[in-house]
C-alpha cells in the first residue's frame, strides 16, 4: 500500500524504514537506507535515490541545441519550474562529424553541462544512444557511417558495432565518476532509443548494454519505447527497466506499461508536451491547460515524468533532421522550440506556469523570483551591400574530385553542406529529358551556366528538358540537402546524388564533383555589383550597441543558409511555418557584425532583425 502526501508518495517500506529510524533514536539514516546502494534503484513500484523514495520530475534540455553560455540560465529556469532532474541525449555526430578524434571541448563539453546541472541541484539522465532520433540529422549518427549508403545500422552488424564501441570507448569513461553510484548527478542512462519502433535484435541491445557496463556504467539502465506491448517487447531487454513515451491522457499508456512490467515503477521518459514542425506545415502547438491536466493525472498515478521538451532549442547549421511519410520526404525546420514550457529563447511560457502549478503539489518550488525573459535586440532593418554568385566561387570553395558516376557526399567524407556535380555533354543533339535517381534532396540544374530547372526528391519522376546545342554543353547540378531522415526504416538517407543522371536513356558519366561543406567562407570575393539572381552569397553589416537575443527575418527571400559572424545559424525557407531564425546574444559582437546569406533562388530587398520570434 502506498501513502500519498504533499511531498509525493512514500511506500509502506520507506515509511516502515523511517519508523525503524525513529525507534533507533531518530538517526537521520535508517537501517535500510544505510544498507541501500547509492544511486537510483528500483524498489517495487517506486524509485529510491540513495535509499530514499524519489519521484523523477525531469525535463529534456539538449546541450547541443543551446549556446553553452546559456546552459546555466536554462537549467535555472528548469529548477524554477519545479524539476529535480535534467535529461539530455548525446548527439554522436555533434562530437564526431568526421571520422577522426571526437571533440568534447567548448560547446561539446558535455561533462561541463552535467557539472553545471549538478551545481544547480539537478540530477541528470543521459541518453547516449548511439542513435537518438530527436529530429536531429540522421538521428545523431555520424554521416560517415553512410560511406556505404546501404550500411547496416542499429543492428548486430560487426562494422556498425565496431564504430559504436569505438565511440562509446571515447564517450562513456567521461561519465563514470559523474554517476550517482559514485556520488555524482547521473542517476540513469538509456540503451538505444525506442528500439521497438525499428527492430527486435536483442543481441544488439545486449551488446550496447554490455559495452556500457564494461565501460564502467553501473547506473540504472532503461529502454524507452512507444506504449504498446509489441514495441515494449521488441525494444526492451528483460533485465533493463522498461519505460514509455507518449503525449496526452496518460491512463492508457501507463496501463500498457504496468501490463508489460507489473512490478516496477511507472516512468514516462518522454511526455511530449509540444511538437516539432516540418517545412511547409502549420506550426504545431499544444494547449497549456490540457498539458497541465494530463501531467496532473500522470503524477496522481504515481508515475515519474520527463518532459520532452522542457527547454526548446535550435537545429543550428545543418543539424535539422527529417522524416518520411510513406515516400514523402519531410525536412524539419531550424527551430526546435517544440512549444516547450521554456521556449527556444528562454521565455517562461503560459505552459511553464500551468505545469509549474501542478508540480508544486509534488515538490517544493525554489523560492527565488522567476527569471525574466532574456534581453532582446531592438528591431532594425539591414540592407545587403555585397554579393558573389556561388557558381563564380566554386573554385575558391572547393577542389573538384573526378568520378565516373556521381557519388553521394558521405562517400567523399563530407558530412554536411551542398555538393556540386559537373559534366560535359557532347552535341549537337536535340532536346532530351534529364532525370536523376537517388537525389538527396533538391538539385538546381544549369546548362552552360543558365538555370534550366530544378529536381526535388519528392517529385522523383520529374524531368528537365536539356539541349546540347554546341559540340559540348556543360551540365551543372547543385544539390541542396535539407537534413537526413532521423526516424524509421528510411534511416539510410545519403545526400547528394547516390543514383544516376540520365539524358534520354544515356547514363551521363565522367563527373567533376565539388564538396561544399561551407565551413570557411573567408575566401569569398564579395563585390558590390548589382544583386545576382540564382544561388549567391550576400553579405550585410549589422551594427549592435549591446548584444542581446535577436530574431532574423528574410522578407522576400526564398531558401538558404545564414551565418552570423561565421557561425551557421541554420536554414530559412519561404515555405514556412518558421519566419524568424533565433540568433542568441552570445553570437553577436558589440559594434560591427557580419551576416552572410546563401540564397538559392531569389533575394529580398532587406534582412530584418526583430525583437520577437515568429515561428508561424
Ligand atoms: C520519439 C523520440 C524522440 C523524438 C520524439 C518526437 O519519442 O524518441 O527522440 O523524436 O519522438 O519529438
Amino acid at each position: 500500500m502506498t501513502q500519498f502526501s504533499r511531498r509525493g508518495f512514500l511506500s509502506a517500506a520507506a515509511v516502515g524504514a523511517a519508523s525503524v529510524g525513529v525507534a533507533l533514536g531518530g538517526s537521520r539514516t535508517t537501517f535500510a537506507q544505510a544498507q541501500s546502494p547509492r544511486g537510483l534503484t528500483v524498489h517495487g513500484h517506486e524509485f529510491l535515490l540513495d535509499g530514499k523514495p524519489f519521484r523523477i520530475l525531469s525535463g529534456a534540455f539538449h546541450y547541443f541545441r543551446t549556446h553553452p553560455k546559456d546552459w546555466r540560465d536554462r537549467l535555472l529556469r528548469m529548477r524554477a519550474m519545479g524539476l529535480n532532474t535534467v535529461e539530455t541525449y548525446v548527439a554522436w555526430n555533434f562530437h564526431q562529424p568526421y571520422e577522426r578524434k571526437a571533440d568534447f571541448t567548448g560547446w561539446r563539453d558535455v561533462t561541463a553541462f552535467i557539472r553545471t546541472a549538478d551545481e544547480l541541484g539537478l540530477k541528470v539522465i543521459v541518453r547516449p544512444g548511439p542513435y537518438i532520433c530527436a529530429e536531429w540529422d540522421f538521428g545523431g549518427l555520424p554521416a560517415w557511417l553512410l560511406k556505404d549508403k546501404d550500411a547496416p545500422l542499429r543492428r548486430s552488424d560487426p562494422a556498425y558495432e565496431r564504430a559504436v564501441d569505438a565511440w562509446f570507448a571515447e564517450l562513456l569513461p567521461r561519465f563514470v565518476d559523474l554517476q550517482a553510484t559514485r556520488g555524482g548527478p547521473i542517476i540513469a542512462m538509456q540503451v538505444e532509443n525506442e528500439y521497438g519502433s525499428y527492430g527486435d535484435d536483442h543481441a544488439y541491445l545486449g551488446h550496447l548494454r554490455d559495452t556500457m557496463r564494461a565501460q564502467g556504467i553501473d547506473s540504472l539502465l532503461f529502454c524507452s519505447n512507444g506504449a504498446t506491448q509489441d514495441a515494449l517487447k521488441a525494444g526492451t531487454l528483460p533485465d533493463l527497466l522498461a519505460t514509455v513515451n507518449f503525449d496526452g491522457d496518460p491512463t492508457g499508456p501507463l496501463a500498457e506499461l504496468r501490463k508489460f512490467q507489473p512490478d516496477k515503477p511507472l516512468f514516462c521518459t518522454e511526455f511530449w508536451d509540444g511538437w516539432f514542425d516540418h517545412w511547409g506545415e502549420r506550426h504545431h502547438t499544444t494547449d497549456p491547460a490540457q498539458t497541465a491536466t494530463d501531467v496532473g493525472k500522470l503524477l496522481e498515478a504515481g508515475a515519474s515524468i520527463n518532459f520532452y521538451m522542457a527547454v526548446g532549442g535550435t537545429n543550428f547549421g545543418w543539424s535539422a533532421g527529417a522524416n518520411l511519410s510513406g515516400s514523402t520526404y519531410q525536412p524539419t525546420v531550424t527551430s526546435y522550440d517544440y512549444d516547450s514550457p521554456i521556449s527556444e529563447s528562454g521565455e517562461l511560457t503560459e505552459k511553464f506556469h500551468k505545469v509549474r502549478d501542478v508540480l508544486a503539489k509534488y515538490t517544493t518550488l525554489p523560492s527565488a523570483p522567476l527569471p525574466p525573459t532574456p534581453r532582446r535586440m531592438p528591431p532594425q532593418k539591414v540592407a545587403v551591400r555585397e554579393s558573389v554568385p556561388l557558381m563564380h566561387a566554386l573554385d575558391t570553395l572547393s577542389t573538384p574530385v573526378r568520378r565516373t558516376t556521381p557519388v553521394h557526399m558521405e562517400a567523399l567524407g563530407q558530412p554536411h553542406g551542398l555538393i556540386h556535380y559537373r559534366t560535359r555533354v557532347r552535341g549537337p543533339q536535340g532536346a532530351k529529358s534529364l532525370k536523376i535517381t537517388g537525389l538527396g534532396d533538391r538539385a538546381l540544374v544549369f546548362g552552360d551556366g543558365k538555370r534550366i530547372g530544378t529536381f526535388d526528391r519528392n517529385q522523383p519522376d520529374h524531368t528537365v528538358e536539356f539541349t546540347a546545342a554546341a559540340t559540348t554543353t556543360t551540365l551543372d547540378l547543385l544539390v541542396d540537402p535539407t537534413g537526413r531522415v532521423n526516424f524509421g526504416q528510411g534511416l539510410n538517407d545519403p545526400k547528394g546524388i547516390s543514383g544516376k543522371v540520365l539524358l534520354g536513356d544515356e547514363e551521363l558519366r565522367n563527373w567533376e564533383i565539388r564538396r561544399l561543406p561551407l565551413e570557411n567562407l573567408s575566401t569569398l570575393a564579395f563585390g558590390s555589383a548589382d544583386t545576382p539572381t540564382g544561388p549567391a552569397f550576400h553579405r550585410a553589416r549589422i551594427h549592435v550597441d549591446t548584444p542581446a537575443d535577436g530574431f532574423l527575418a528574410f522578407p522576400g527571400w526564398d531558401k538558404g543558409m545564414v551565418w552570423l559572424n561565421g557561425f551557421a545559424l541554420g536554414r530559412y525557407w519561404s515555405l514556412g511555418p518558421q519566419v524568424t531564425l533565433y540568433a542568441p546574444s552570445h553570437l553577436w559582437r558589440r559594434g560591427q557584425n557580419e551576416l552572410v546569406v546563401l540564397e538559392m533562388e531569389r533575394t529580398g530587398s532587406r534582412i530584418e532583425v526583430r525583437s520577437a520570434p515568429d515561428l508561424g
